[in-house]
């Protein structure tokens, strides 16, 4: 019997129960029946909760991008891997197939050799979705060298903050990037970023605006007569199961960015397979993920996990409403979409539009529908289901993290029957606990607790780049022995799990994980503001808002609002990006705090949500009479 493919609820269960009966021998028939291996483990896997020290498929060796493409090309070398779609919809897609994408990704990689890249050096890739990214990305992977994509929506400072702390050696970028009617000049954001990252020896710039650009004598080439000239024939580095693949950065509640790292084996298989189930992919099929790759759902839903099956895969540039609010469906009647993987803030937004824009196509291709990102509220759920879906493909809500590698919770289209809300049922080898405040576990069901795992999988993050303390403090530490999500979550009487949403600093806004901390720090950078405080407020199309209490100087005081609080959204935009501008600004002559001077953020959410109602005990407050004033001034 092989467990790579769930075929029945009934087989779920069976395999579910393997999986947690015996998850060595679970994964390591999953594993050693559907990749190639230089060689295989015999240990599979080997774990220590409490230090955070967790490997599979130890001492394995392997190559991740063979196993994406060499070992497809005797039978697929002529299928189509990647379909780009460009921001324009007059301009051509582009069909690459597996021995295309063999060939420009060996030649990438010769080249990244070439210009002095090996096994373990970091290269920051800061690219538009483009053919290039893909390129990079998986030839990165085939020498060893550890990717870290940074979506090309950040900052120059947010950039350099996540060249400097992962030291990357390369940066690939682009001479700008389409983006509906806009054009990025990427270049000049990573010009301004690497005026303070000496650890960047070479630019390599692939052209795609024609834009007139800057280059630096020395340290910046054009990739295109470099990959040209190289050749295509590229060795792969036989990689150890725990090194590196990536490291991908994700906002925390507090501090700096945290590069989470992906290692080679454990990420592999647990894509490969969390794609297989959730989306019932079959060997004709065209998956689309509207993610951008400068995200973890982009890395194993657009890339890996889709290539590792063989399968096809869309890529697409733009944005869902240029030219119009039908571009998506366009896309997916253009291409024959059969599986289409999109966020609940996206469909809330085309939701608003006119029916027409969907209903001109009959997306008869489809036959699943996918999200991820957030919670889907009922009435996007339900919009989704009945336009896009026409009420006959399953919707699957898949609940993970950067941190998981891969979907933890989700239905299994045509397998699990789906329920609004909620995400389900958790994924073969995942072992879910809901945790109450005194740290034990409920059993009830329909209580809120703290969503935790409490095995190790195969795609988990191993540990933050040059912060192992830190990654054991925030995941492993609340709850001893446990993986703790930062997600609250409650179970219904047949064991589905509803997420409830963060219950940590981190609100989540159209999709975007953003930490409440680095925002603030911005805030606090302009010379008028003295203190600030960020929460999240529901929101229509974005999910949650951002509201800010800002408190100013003495030297502010007397300066027009108006032009403030579009002087803190620029610093915002300057050391984040535009995504993370803030929705409200409300200055305010105190923050409420307790006696230990801690902000008490319970209470601002509740007056950013407008709700007066309860506001809990107030009584450790040593400022309550802020309280009224604040609500007072409520925006
Ligand atoms: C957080 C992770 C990995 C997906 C992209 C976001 C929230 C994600 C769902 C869902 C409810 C969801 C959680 C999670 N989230 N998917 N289906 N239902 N909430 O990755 O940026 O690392 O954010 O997104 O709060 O912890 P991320």
């Amino acid at each position: 019997m092989s467990y790579y493919k769930i075929e029945n609820l009934e087989q779920y269960f069976k395999h579910y129960n393997k999986s947690v009966r015996e998850p060595r021998k679970f994964w390591s028939k999953i594993a050693s029946e559907n990749f190639t291996w230089y060689q295989e483990s015999e240990k599979i896997v080997e774990f220590d909760m409490a230090e955070a020290k967790i490997k599979w498929f130890v001492d394995a060796k392997v190559n991740i991008v063979k196993n994406c493409l060499d070992r497809h090309l005797s039978k697929r070398g002529e299928k189509t891997a990647i379909i780009f779609e460009p921001n324009n919809p007059n301009d051509s897609a582009e069909h690459i197939t597996y021995n295309d994408l063999y060939s420009r990704v060996s030649k990438m990689a010769n080249v990244l050799r070439e210009q002095g890249i090996k096994k373990g050096d970091r290269v920051c890739i800061y690219l538009p979705m483009i053919p290039e990214i893909a390129v990079s990305v998986l030839a990165c992977a085939r020498i060893g060298a550890i990717h870290s994509v940074v979506f090309a929506g950040f900052s120059a400072s947010a950039v350099a903050t996540r060249i400097n702390d992962s030291e990357c050696k390369m940066v690939i970028t682009s001479d700008g990037g389409f983006r509906g009617e806009k054009t990025i000049d990427l270049k000049g954001i990573i010009d301004e970023a690497l005026l303070n990252c000496p650890s960047v020896e070479n630019v390599l710039v692939v052209k795609r605006t024609n834009s007139s650009i800057k280059m630096k004598e020395g340290r910046d080439q054009w990739l295109q007569p470099l990959t040209e000239a190289a050749s295509d024939n590229c060795i792969a580095e036989i990689m150890d199961s725990e090194d590196p693949l990536f490291i991908l950065y994700t906002s925390g509640s507090t501090g700096k960015p945290k590069g989470m790292v992906h290692t080679t084996a454990g990420y592999m298989v647990y894509t490969a397979y969390s794609f297989k189930n959730v989306f019932n992919y079959e060997e004709n099929d065209v998956f689309w993920c509207t993610a951008d790759i400068g995200w973890i759902t982009g890395h194993s839903y657009i890339l890996y996990g889709p290539l590792l099956n063989g399968a096809t895969t869309v890529m697409f540039e733009g944005v869902p409403t240029y030219p119009d609010f039908s571009r998506f469906w366009e896309i997916i009647e253009k291409h024959k979409v059969t599986q289409f993987y999109t966020a609940p803030t996206a469909i809330r937004s085309l939701a608003k539009e006119n029916l027409s824009y969907v209903q001109k196509y009959p997306l008869k291709s489809l036959k699943v529908i996918g999200s991820v990102g957030e919670p889907i509220n009922e009435e996007a759920w339900h919009w989704y289901n009945d336009h896009v879906g026409g009420k006959r493909c399953p919707l699957v809500d898949t609940w993970w993290q950067t941190e998981t590698g891969g979907i933890l919770i989700s239905a299994l289209a045509f397998i699990t029957p789906t329920k609004p809300t909620y995400a389900s049922l958790p994924l073969p080898g995942i072992q879910v606990v809901l945790m109450d405040e005194k740290r034990n576990e409920i059993e009830d069901n329909q209580v809120t607790g703290s969503l935790c795992i409490k095995f190790p999988w195969p795609g988990i993050a191993r540990t933050i780049w040059g912060d192992h303390q830190r990654y054991k403090d925030t995941y492993f530490s609340a709850f001893p022995g446990k993986y703790f999500t930062g997600d609250g979550a409650l179970r219904d009487e047949v064991g589905y799990y509803r997420i409830t949403g963060r219950v940590d600093d981190v609100i989540i806004v159209s999709g975007h994980n953003l930490g409440t901390a680095p925002i603030e720090d911005a805030i606090n950078e302009h010379p008028a503001v003295a203190e600030s405080a960020v929460v999240g407020f529901p929101h229509d199309v974005k999910g949650n808002a951002l509201y800010g209490f800002v408190i100013l100087k003495e030297s502010g005081e007397y300066r027009d609002r108006a032009n403030l609080t579009k002087e803190i959204n620029q610093h915002i935009s300057d050391h984040i990006g535009p995504i993370a501008k803030l929705d409200k600004i409300q200055f305010v002559s105190g923050l409420p705090k307790t006696r230990s001077g801690k902000i008490m953020r319970r209470i601002l959410r509740k007056i950013a949500e407008g709700d007066f109602s309860n506001f809990g005990d107030t009584s450790t407050l040593l400022n309550p009479e802020i309280v009224d004033e604040i609500k007072e001034g409520r925006l």
